[in-house]
């Protein structure tokens, strides 16, 4: 199993690429099942999410290349209606395939996702606004049977902005003929940009970014080109990287206007961000101002960045506090930071964290995504040398961060 070895307290210097978002190419590559006409998608990320994603289209009939970042998906005729167990509780966005497969054959049969490290994470909301659309739902041997003799295009009203359920519900309805106005959507820049993709296949969607989306659907899709958005939240790790190390950092192909209440997060911190000619610039020296921060739904501060952001806390002059409104059990992070010297106490969905001068380095290890990119980001403060071990974790959602981050001079290196 990989790890890896970082020599932290290592100022970082230079400039770096943001790939495509990882959760804007999942929804957009699933949105593929929609057409049985080819579909091109570019600047798509490189990662074992994607990669699990493109093997689960295959085993549903999609014919599939990725050349670099860009992605071409043919064929569909025969499509499978169900979806593997085994990819399924490898990435739950795999659930997303209910929502196009409903539409195109009346029945889809998908595992339910069952629990995860950073919470219980159920579908009921995806399963209510199929419901709402006139479909059943049934739990046969652990999986979601959803059939529908009529799906109808509706309003209805999602009882949290949950990303996945809106995306699911976007995608069902782009295929049936009539409008459907999703309320109480989710407002990531996701779902814009798969709001994007479904117009380019035809259909008609506005309000995406907003939270009422209406989907005109169409009884036809076709073949389409996309081009990824930029990844907010790859982004947002390493700006709050750089803030926490110290450094100069230029992050090229980045898009502000999604990484808004991060943004404001640093500049309270007293970190430096401006803005480049299609870059961010984060210049930060010393040790940051306490911030306290609660993860919302977007344009709040994105719980995928909570992790890295508690880990900048750590060394903060002062104590702040975070909370947790978006995932239950989203702190596993917390209990590894303290291993490195940081002071961290929890009550509930809150950890309150009281700056330390310095972290020193020790053996951790990654229970999530974004929880190991949060280790990662602690390793970088931290003088001495950090392991962190579990990175299959940290490659679901980040190209080969340590490449990126030894081209900004740190020393980080992978062991197998
Ligand atoms: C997406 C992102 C994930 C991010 C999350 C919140 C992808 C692939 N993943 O996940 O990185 O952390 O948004 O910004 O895009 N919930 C229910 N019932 C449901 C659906 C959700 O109770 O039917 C709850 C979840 O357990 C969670 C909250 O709602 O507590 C948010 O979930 P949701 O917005 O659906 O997140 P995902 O789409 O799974």
């Amino acid at each position: 199993m990989d790890r890896f070895v970082i020599e932290g307290a290592k100022r970082l210097k230079g400039s770096v690429p943001v790939n495509g978002s990882k959760n804007a190419a999942l929804p957009v590559l699933i949105a593929t099942l929609l057409t049985d006409e080819p579909c091109v998608i570019e600047n798509v990320p490189r990662l074992r999410d994607i990669r699990t994603t493109l093997r689960l289209l295959e085993t549903l009939g999609k014919r599939v290349s990725m050349e670099r970042h860009r992605v071409s998906i043919e064929g569909g005729r025969r499509l499978l209606t169900r979806a593997p167990y085994d990819l399924v509780k490898e990435m739950r966005a795999s659930v997303l395939v209910a929502g196009p497969l409903l539409a195109r054959f009346r029945k889809v049969r998908v595992p339910q996702p069952g629990g995860c490290a950073i919470g219980l994470r159920p579908v009921d909301i995806h399963v209510r606004a199929f419901q709402a659309m006139g479909a059943s739902c049934e739990n046969e041997g652990g999986d979601l049977v959803i059939t529908a003799r009529r799906l109808q295009p509706c309003r209805l009203r999602l009882r949290f902005p949950s990303v996945g359920a809106t995306e699911n519900v976007m995608m069902a309805a782009a295929a049936i003929r009539g409008t459907t106005v999703i309320s109480n959507a989710a407002r990531e820049p996701e779902i814009e940009d798969l709001a994007d993709f479904l117009c380019e296949l035809g259909a008609g969607v506005t309000g995406a970014g907003t939270s009422e989306v209406r989907v005109e659907g169409r009884d036809r899709l076709h073949g389409a080109s996309h081009r990824v958005i930029p990844d907010r939240i790859e982004a947002g790790t390493f700006l709050i990287a750089c803030a926490a190390a110290g450094g100069d950092v230029t992050l090229r192909g980045v898009e502000p206007a999604h990484l808004g209440a991060v943004l404001a997060a640093l500049k309270k911190a007293g970190v430096s961000v401006t803005r480049t000619d299609g870059g961010l610039r984060v210049v930060s020296r010393g040790r940051p101002r306490p911030v306290s921060i609660r993860t919302e739904p977007h344009p709040g501060f994105p719980t995928d960045l909570q992790a890295p952001w508690m880990a900048f806390m750590c060394v903060a002059r002062g104590a702040s506090r975070i909370c947790e409104d978006i995932f239950e059990r989203r702190f596993m992070h917390a209990a590894e930071l303290a291993r490195l010297g940081a002071w961290v106490a929890f009550e509930g969905n809150r950890v309150t964290v009281r700056g330390v001068p310095a972290l020193q380095g020790a053996s951790i290890m990654a229970s999530d995504i974004r929880a190991g990119a949060g280790l990662v980001v602690a390793g970088l403060a931290a003088s001495g040398k950090t392991e962190v071990q579990r990175v299959y974790h940290i490659d679901r959602g980040y190209e080969r961060i340590e490449r990126k981050l030894r081209r900004l001079g740190a020393r980080i290196r992978r062991l197998g």
